[in-house]
């Protein structure tokens, strides 16, 4: 049994605060995709899943005159950076192992390039792991921020994750059923 499962994330008020401003539908798709390309990269499905939930939970609001201004943001934006320090601070005050904190906010911090200078990033398997999953659930124009999902419905696939990643780690130990 993990001591912080997804559901204690996704309940937690900050992450509602913060990954409801960027879109709770995107952050629950990518964690879904995270979870899948985990078992094809063979990566740890719950930093995958954890880190996909998180992911943009660093975003601000850029508005100009009471409307979104994409320039703004475009040329202000840190929120992988805001976001990598948010999740770390959530995680470790919700009982996550330090190492695995930190695992996750590397992810978080290197998910995107967009804010970082030209450049490669060498990413290791997580960090690829949840750029992918953010990158296939994208919408052109950034639409992807936009969707919407009932609290209760965002709640049975954040379980469904849990349960999945649980059972395969009991079938691990040998266990079965
Ligand atoms: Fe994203």
């Amino acid at each position: 049994m993990r001591k912080v499962t997804l559901e204690k994330l996704f309940t937690h008020p900050i992450t509602q605060k913060y990954v409801g401003r960027s879109g709770m539908a995107h952050a629950i798709a990518v964690a879904e995709h995270a979870y899948s390309f985990s078992l094809k990269l063979n990566v740890n499905p719950d930093l995958a899943v954890k880190a996909g939930l998180l992911h943009d939970i660093g975003h601000y609001k850029w508005y100009r005159d009471g409307e979104w201004d994409y320039d703004l943001y475009k040329e202000n934006d840190i929120h992988a950076i805001k976001g990598a320090n948010r999740a770390h601070k959530l995680l470790i005050r919700s009982g996550e192992d330090p190492h695995a904190a930190k695992e996750i906010a590397l992810a978080i911090l290197l998910h995107t390039d967009s804010y970082l200078p030209d450049g490669e990033l060498r990413l290791n398997s997580l960090q690829r792991v949840v750029t992918l999953a953010d990158e296939a659930d994208e919408e052109p124009g950034g639409n992807h921020h936009y969707r919407t999902i009932e609290y209760k419905d965002a709640l049975t696939r954040i379980c469904n994750l849990d349960k999945r990643i649980e059972d395969a780690h009991l079938q691990n130990l040998g266990c079965s059923g």
